[in-house]
């Protein structure tokens, strides 16, 4: 049947990129522009040229730095009450995936008959109402790249994703002077979430060509850089690299999609407001040894990107020695990986297994069928 992949029409990479916003305020012909941000990113400063450009371009602006980190529904509804009545024709949203997923929520629902709640229910209504540029301050999600928007449903201690391709965003700026401060934990938990995304769209179910060029170069990235960036934090380079490869992970979801380590992290974000990144971190390896076997050619094919001057090894061996890598890296960035830290107890397994077997959006696209049983296990074994 083939398939398709859709993408943002433009991207400006580089040093100082954030100077492309001229030219794309210019061309979009913009009367009055949203800039949505959050309180920690906008005190680090990381809007100011931004503005600064805006009134040059004596263009119209309001600034919602309410963005709440880690959303949930009612924080989005909250939020695009305000910005309702400001006749906005054009979104610019500075921040993490928090941020951005609250932007292109927005994007799609501004001046719209349908609500967020209609969304969760039927996401095929999204159309997108207000174009958006995107400017990532982590290096991280992938959102600026994806047709997804990730909201915390408090009402059943888990997180949701609301898929549809009007949410892509149109254009994007990955200028890497934002994250050239980032507190590094932060760019730990962030670059090792864009590590996860890369690598479970090339093993996942729907993988195919199209994803698999972006999730492999994205993978090949990170991995070469994840640990230099963390502990050398003035390589630049490296971090350029970091956001590029989060960047093509963005578009390996949108082109394939993540499989069960995304999935059993929800409850861990949605009940325990683990940071995304983090309980992503906690279960990469240990769901990647559990999938091993069911995508050995798969992790063999990343291993020999990551590794050229080992291709004599078996597959077997190659797929080992990548999830050992996986859990280097996670190791070498400081990331806690039992559950203990955050409070999890055998008492809460319960929940866990229930909550974590909903996620069967992301559980049909993992590369072996897993179980109650089996979701049990992978939670015993990092608490
Ligand atoms: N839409 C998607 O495809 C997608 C993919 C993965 C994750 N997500 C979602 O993204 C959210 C997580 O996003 P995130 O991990 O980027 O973090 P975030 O946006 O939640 O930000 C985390 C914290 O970092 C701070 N911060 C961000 N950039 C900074 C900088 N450069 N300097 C200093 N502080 C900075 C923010 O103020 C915030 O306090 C979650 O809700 C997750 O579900 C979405
Ligand atoms: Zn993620």
């Amino acid at each position: 049947m083939g398939c398709s992949l859709q993408i943002p029409a433009s991207v400006h990479v580089g040093i100082n990129s954030i100077e492309k916003l001229t030219e794309v305020i210019c061309h979009t012909v913009a009367t009055k522009v949203a800039l949505f941000t959050d309180k920690g990113v906008r005190e680090a400063g990381l809007c100011n040229r931004a503005i600064e450009i805006l009134s040059e371009q004596n263009v119209a602006y309001e600034i919602f730095d309410s963005v709440i980190a880690e959303p949930s529904f009612h924080d989005i509804e909250h939020i695009i009450k305000q910005v309702s009545d400001t006749n906005v024709d054009l979104i610019l949203a500075i921040g993490g995936g928090s941020v951005m997923d609250t932007a292109k929520l927005a994007s799609v629902l501004l001046g719209s008959t349908y609500t967020i709640l209609d969304l969760i229910d039927d996401a095929s209504l999204a159309k997108k109402m207000v174009r958006t540029i995107m400017v990532p301050t982590t290096c991280g999600t992938g959102s600026e790249a994806t047709c997804n928007a990730i909201i915390s449903i408090p009402e059943e201690s888990s997180k949701k994703g609301i898929v549809n391709i009007s949410l892509i965003p149109d254009e994007v700026i990955l200028d890497v002077q934002m994250i050239e401060k980032l507190p590094k934990s932060i760019l730990a938990a962030t670059g090792v979430d864009a590590l996860a995304h890369c690598v479970e769209c090339f093993t996942g179910k729907k993988a195919n060509i199209l994803s698999d060029a972006y999730a492999k170069v994205g993978a090949s990235l990170i991995f070469s850089n994840l640990v230099k960036a963390y502990t050398n934090p003035d390589d630049l380079e490296a971090k350029l690299s970091l956001m590029v490869g989060a960047y093509f992970g963005g578009i390996a979801i949108t082109g394939s999609g993540t499989t069960a380590v995304h999935g059993l992290s929800y409850p861990l974000g949605g009940k325990y407001h683990i940071p995304h990144g983090v309980s992503n971190a906690i279960l990469f390896a240990p769901v990647m040894n559990f999938n091993r076997k069911s995508c050995q050619p798969q992790l063999a094919q990343l291993f020999d990107t990551v590794n050229p001057c080992m291709p004599n090894l078996d597959e077997d061996t190659k797929s080992r020695y990548l999830v050992d890598q996986i859990t280097e890296i996670v190791r070498a960035t400081e990331i806690p990986v039992s559950l203990k830290k955050f409070g999890i107890d055998k008492t809460d397994l319960d929940f866990l297994v229930k909550a974590g077997f909903q996620q069967q959006r992301l559980l049909a696209n993992n590369p072996k069928l897993m179980s109650e049983n089996d979701i049990q296990m992978i939670y015993e074994s990092v608490l």
